[in-house]
């Protein structure tokens, strides 16, 4: 049982400390990334390490007062915890997992009772939407995950009480709930694109009434809103040109008023009103756009911080969609094709390239899986996709980057020592056709690299260091196998290290890890698997600069450990290899000590100057 008083004090302890601790956080991750000279950025990687060791601490502490005093919700404390969660939304800080947990509680508890808060309850539901949008639909978008859209059907059902809504915040908020339902929802979960002529429908029809009308003060800021929704039903209109709602959805953006528009939509919808009625043909229509494309993007875009800029590089990006989705959808010149689509994206990509490491967000985050996805298929060379790749691990997970070089590292030197004295460990790879020692390190080197791809489509909670994560957290986590294959959506060219991507975290005789659903005991390139999954291990559990929750143990310790789970979970002759050579494990030792120091600084001056 928790007092009143103590319980007011957990919260308001929480409201400043805890959001503080996210700030420290990310300027802590930032300064990172400004500093070039070499003593200077170890000093202040070090500092960073230990105060966020403490800041963990801190933060673990708070959060299980704050689940003690949401099991004992009363009304000062739900208040005071909903003001909380204000503060996370206008702070902009989204951690999301926690944030659910509390915002679920609180909804609970104030549908439950009798005088309805209507205003609080749209504020709940929006942002708790908001954050499960983050956190599930982006992690796992063909997992029927219904919370958001249950959110906002709830916020829509409050239409009915619009009279005993006292602000008009809460007002709008019925508005941004059919925005996001008619935009972001539809453009996550693509099932719910069929249901955006119903909403938008509705949404009209609700403005255009008596009981929104009526309120006078409101109608400023509604009429705003219906911009918005306005521009965002349009933006959905290249989805149609090929729907049996084609005709319904024309007549609807036909009947619109083009001076609500933005301008730039309008070019869009005009063309596609032409193209429509066959008064431009596709290729026409391509052309077009690409040249409206090329306004945007001129010589090059560059980031600049201001909204201008944002705003072109958004029209471009949606010019770019358009296209993408034309040619993918329609007969086209291939050639023209493979020609065209590379060229756009890696304009984009520059762009994004140059948005520094402290104004990267989460925006940003899914552009960037988002192009890979689309610009993958017509890369044709190997090179080219490497480039895309390393550009994507970069940008959006750079500890994952460090890690994939120094599992690619440890892998190497441990191969090179199997080749030495027991080349037959590796029959399986040469009887694949790797059959000389340079083919096999090849291999061994880009499978070790490429091993945690899946990481980046996964959240970027992955590499949260500031707080345990929570159990839905590590269930997305271990998901990041099956998402490296998701992400190379069955490349070719790629397909050589799917085992070992799947496989890494599997345990050697096959009774332990995850994902259960791969057999590792029956792939071919289990010698592989088996080596990567040593030296990735002895990554993480050495690491301590980038993962400040783990103790960091020594690489003896490690040893020991290799050790004692050989034939188990590690493959016993690999680990025998290691044993047996002093040079290999004094390499491994000096390279997961002083050495990572600076592998990190590489990476960080690499993302410095190309960006
Ligand atoms: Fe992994
Ligand atoms: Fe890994």
């Amino acid at each position: 049982m928790v007092i009143a008083m103590e319980k007011k004090k957990i919260i308001n302890n929480f409201k400043t400390e805890y959001i503080n601790n996210m700030k420290l956080y990310s300027d802590y991750n930032d300064s990172l990334f400004k500093i070039d000279d070499f003593r200077k950025w170890k000093d202040s990687l070090i500092e960073r390490s230990n105060s966020i060791r403490k800041m963990f601490l801190d933060n673990e502490k708070m959060i299980s007062d704050i689940k003690n005093v949401l099991n004992e919700l009363d009304d000062e404390s739900a208040d005071l915890l909903s003001n909380v969660i204000k503060k996370f939304n206008k702070e902009n800080i989204h951690d999301s997992s926690i944030m659910i947990e509390i915002i679920n509680k609180l909804i609970d508890y104030f549908e439950k009772k009798e005088n309805i808060d209507y205003d609080r309850l749209i504020m709940l539901n929006l942002i708790g939407a908001l954050e499960e949008m983050e956190f599930y639909l982006r992690m796992d978008s063909n997992n029927k995950f219904v919370n958001p859209k249950e959110k906002y059907l709830k916020v829509l059902s409050y239409k009915n009480h619009y009279d005993e809504i006292k602000t008009v915040d809460g007002r709008r908020g019925i508005f941004l709930a059919y925005y996001n339902l008619i935009g972001p929802l539809a453009d996550i979960v693509n099932e719910e694109r069929d249901n955006i002529i119903k909403y938008y429908k509705e949404v009209r029809k609700f403005y255009y009434s008596d009981i929104v009308q009526n309120k006078d003060d409101d109608i400023d800021k509604l009429e705003e809103e219906m911009v918005y929704i306005n521009d965002t039903f349009l933006s959905n209109f290249i989805y149609y040109i090929n729907s049996p709602l084609k005709d319904e959805y024309f007549k609807l953006i036909e009947k619109l008023d083009k001076s609500d528009l933005e301008k730039n939509q309008i070019l869009s919808i005009d063309l596609a009103i032409k193209f429509v009625n066959n008064e431009l043909s596709l290729d026409e229509l391509v052309e077009s756009l690409v040249e409206l494309f090329i306004q945007y993007v001129g010589n090059g875009l560059r980031y600049n911080g201001k909204d201008a800029n944002l705003n072109k590089f958004c029209n471009a990006l949606d010019i770019a969609d358009v296209i993408f989705y034309l040619l993918k959808e329609n007969d086209y010149d291939e050639n023209k094709k493979y020609n065209l689509i590379p060229k756009i994206g890696f304009a984009l990509f520059d762009y994004i390239g140059s948005v520094p490491y402290k104004d990267y967000t989460s925006y940003f985050d899914d552009i960037c899986a988002d192009l890979f996805e689309k610009l993958l298929p017509f890369c044709q060379n190997r090179t080219y996709k490497d480039e895309l790749l390393t550009m994507l691990i970069l940008r959006r997970q750079p500890i994952t980057y460090i890690h994939s070089i120094m599992v690619e590292k440890i892998s190497v030197a441990i191969a090179k020592e199997i080749l030495k004295n027991k080349r037959e460990l590796f029959s399986d790879l040469i009887e694949l056709g790797y059959d000389t020692d340079d083919k096999i390190i090849e291999y061994i080197s880009n499978a070790a690299f490429y091993h945690d791809l899946g990481k980046c489509l996964t959240l970027g909670v992955i590499n949260l260091q500031n707080r345990k994560l929570t159990d839905e957290e590590f269930k997305f986590i271990k998901m990041h196998p099956a998402k490296s294959i998701v992400l190379l959506n069955n490349d070719d060219s790629f397909k050589e290290y799917y085992d070992v991507m799947l496989g890494h975290h599997k345990f050697y005789d096959g009774n332990g890890g995850y994902p259960i659903e791969f057999d590792n005991l029956k792939s071919k390139y289990k010698s592989a698997i088996d080596l990567i999954s040593i030296a990735d291990s002895t990554d993480a559990a050495t690491d301590i600069l980038g993962r400040n929750y783990t103790v960091g143990k020594s690489f003896s310790t490690l040893i020991n450990e290799l050790n004692q789970f050989k034939g188990t979970r590690y493959n016993p002759d690999i680990v025998q290899i290691i044993n047996d050579s002093n040079e290999l494990i004094e390499y491994l030792d000096e390279l997961t000590n002083e050495k990572r120091i600076e592998v990190y600084f590489e990476v960080y001056k690499k993302i410095i100057n190309q960006f």
